[in-house]
């Protein structure tokens, strides 16, 4: 079959169904291993090829799972991450985490890091890859930490991992604290997209009254595991910076950085 017709046709059909009809192209990508800005170069593909792409078009249109979740993978900062159901899908967002850590590892070289938190270990992963910090990252859930030692083998980085409910079973200081806890407000979770609450895990999203339970514990033990001069990065949601800044009031408030949606996304200081 030639491949611009099978690519209408499937986004006809997702119009017809009030589906973003770009999707189609994401999977056929995907599929065919192609970046989408190649496909055009396709003229002909296989019966098998078609098959498997008809199949994946409607499992998605069937059921609204994420792209991310139907193929089982991820693109985070320039790297590729295996995902599924016990892990949340590494946003774009958090991306300015790893730029915001890797400008202060430059700038105060920085040698010790710990990620709780880690889920995927997508920014574990990111900062270790892009710098020569000593890094552990922690995570409650055991399925979480399995994903996330497997990233770290494919993206070729050495991490630590060690399964920790938050600083339990964590010891020592570190030079950076980095974190992206769960921090939707549990009344807020069942208005969450159907992508996120249907597919993200809600061990992942969970943040208790106004979702700051996290950020709650992070401040109760950060002074004990942070050291001198050290940093607490964290990732925050849309409406906690002015919350978590008077949380941390006893810590030095350094910044708040915006994402690509100019949003406040990560709030830093030190101790
Ligand atoms: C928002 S996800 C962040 C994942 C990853 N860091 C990222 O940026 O994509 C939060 C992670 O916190 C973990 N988590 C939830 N409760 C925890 C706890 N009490 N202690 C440690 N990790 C916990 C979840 O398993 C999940 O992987």
């Amino acid at each position: 079959m030639k491949l611009i017709e099978l690519r209408k046709e499937l986004k006809d059909l997702y119009c017809q169904h009030e589906k973003d009809s770009a999707d189609v192209d994401f999977i056929v990508s995907e599929v065919l291993n192609v970046p989408r800005t190649e496909l055009t170069l396709i003229e002909d593909i296989d019966d098998m090829t078609e098959q498997t792409i008809r199949e994946y078009a409607t499992i998605r249109l069937d059921t609204d799972i994420p792209i991310d979740k139907l193929f089982k993978k991820a693109y985070f900062y320039g790297m590729t991450f295996y995902i599924d159901e016990n892990v949340l899908s590494p946003r774009q967002d958090s991306e300015v985490v790893v730029d915001t850590t890797l400008k202060y590892i430059n700038e105060k070289g920085y040698k010790s890091c710990i990620d709780l938190c880690t889920g995927s270990g997508c920014l574990a992963i990111a900062i270790k890859k892009n710098s020569d910090i000593e890094m552990l990252a922690t995570d409650i859930s055991n399925k979480a930490l399995q994903i996330a030692k497997k990233n770290a083998k494919i993206n070729k980085v050495n991490v630590e991992f060690l399964k920790s409910d938050m600083f339990d079973k964590v010891d020592g200081k570190f030079d950076l604290i980095v974190s992206n806890p769960p921090y939707i407000a549990t009344d807020e979770i069942e208005d969450l997209d159907k992508e996120v609450k249907d597919y993200d895990p809600i061990l992942a999203l969970d943040g208790g009254d106004m979702g700051l339970k996290f950020f709650n514990d992070i401040h109760n033990e950060a002074r004990k595991h942070l050291n001198d001069g050290g940093m607490l990065i964290l990732e925050i949601g849309y409406n906690q910076k002015q919350p978590i800044i008077s949380l941390f009031n006893d810590f030095n408030f350094v910044e708040s950085v915006l994402d690509l949606n100019g949003i406040d996304r990560v709030l830093v200081f030190t101790k």
